[in-house]
């Protein structure tokens, strides 16, 4: 068991620095007798000598030469662990935990990006997962933030819009619907679609869309993600219904088209979502601030 405390091991690192008891206690903010008394009772303590005289001068024994060795480590590593603390209380650092939708993630990557630069020594862990898995997770209270198009109703969750989220419907740029104005709902619904899974929030949102005017959208094709969605649609299977934050390079390159159709886009909004009750380390306050300022940046449009 160590019996030196960490005071006797600054008070020696200074004293062996300078080789003076007076010049030590100045940098120390310390009179001179609380130096020697100090120096005394670690000696004590350690049952060794530390200094001997050199004339007007002191020097260091050879024992406390070698001493030096390790109160030196243990004093920088004293330093590194603050320097760490503050970093963690400032949000500069620690561990980062975000949950997205499938479709959040096509802009979320790019906001960590540019996160991460910023904050360098956060450690971010990404889960892109359905609408239900997130649930779960955030019942779990397990992801710092989740990122998605609306926040939960079955839990206790605090939730903040951050962007909008149109979502629009798609179809290959040769298709004969391409280019008309205010086409009825009721013309679509004559074409097949090619929908998302099951516990996807778009496909949620989509169904209570058409209930609202007593409509159904029945699909011919279910598909799990976007990008599988945008190839079927390109390829001809049927009409897609997107997030607009998906598509942005499909419409440059005429891959893809929107149709102006009564009723869209559908209009939704992006929601950062934390657990209630969850208490946020200064990293997830850092990212929360980020982003609600920042995200609209980091679009594609
Ligand atoms: P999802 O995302 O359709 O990929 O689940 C959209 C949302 O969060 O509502």
């Amino acid at each position: 068991m160590l019996k030196i405390s960490l005071k006797q091991m600054r008070i020696f690192d200074m004293v062996a620095r300078y080789q003076n008891h007076t010049r030590a206690a100045e940098k120390l903010h310390m009179t001179q007798p609380a130096v020697s008394m100090q120096m005394k009772q670690m000696e004590a303590t350690l049952d060794i000598s530390l200094f001997e005289r050199r004339g007007k001068s002191i020097a260091l024994t050879r024992a406390a030469e070698d001493l030096r060795q390790y109160t030196g480590d243990i004093l920088q590593s004293c330093r590194r662990m603050e320097e760490h603390l503050e970093q963690i209380k400032g949000g500069q650092q620690g561990n980062l935990v975000i949950s997205v939708t499938t479709t959040a993630n096509h802009f979320t990557t790019r906001i960590l990006a540019e996160f991460s630069k910023l904050y360098p020594k956060v450690q971010i862990s990404l889960d892109v997962t359905n609408r239900q898995k997130i649930l779960m997770q955030l019942n779990n209270y397990e992801p710092d933030h989740v990122i998605m198009g609306e926040p939960p109703k079955e839990l206790a969750a605090e939730s903040e819009t951050f962007m909008d989220n149109p979502l629009v419907l798609i179809a290959p740029p040769d298709h004969p619907l391409s280019g008309k104005k205010n086409i009825p709902l009721d013309e679509v619904l004559k074409e097949k679609f090619v929908n998302r899974e099951r516990g996807s929030g778009t496909r949620e949102a989509i169904e209570r869309h058409f209930k609202q005017s007593g409509r159904q959208c029945i699909s011919s094709l279910e598909m799990s993600s976007n990008e599988a969605i945008k190839h079927a649609v390109a390829a001809g299977f049927g009409l897609g219904i997107v997030s607009l934050h998906t598509i942005a390079l499909e419409l440059q390159n005429d891959y893809l088209t929107m149709l102006d159709v009564e009723s869209f886009p559908i209009l939704r909004h992006w929601h950062l979502v934390t657990r209630k009750r969850k208490t946020l380390s200064p990293v997830a306050q850092t990212f929360r601030t980020f982003l609600l300022e920042e995200a609209e940046n980091y679009i594609q449009r």
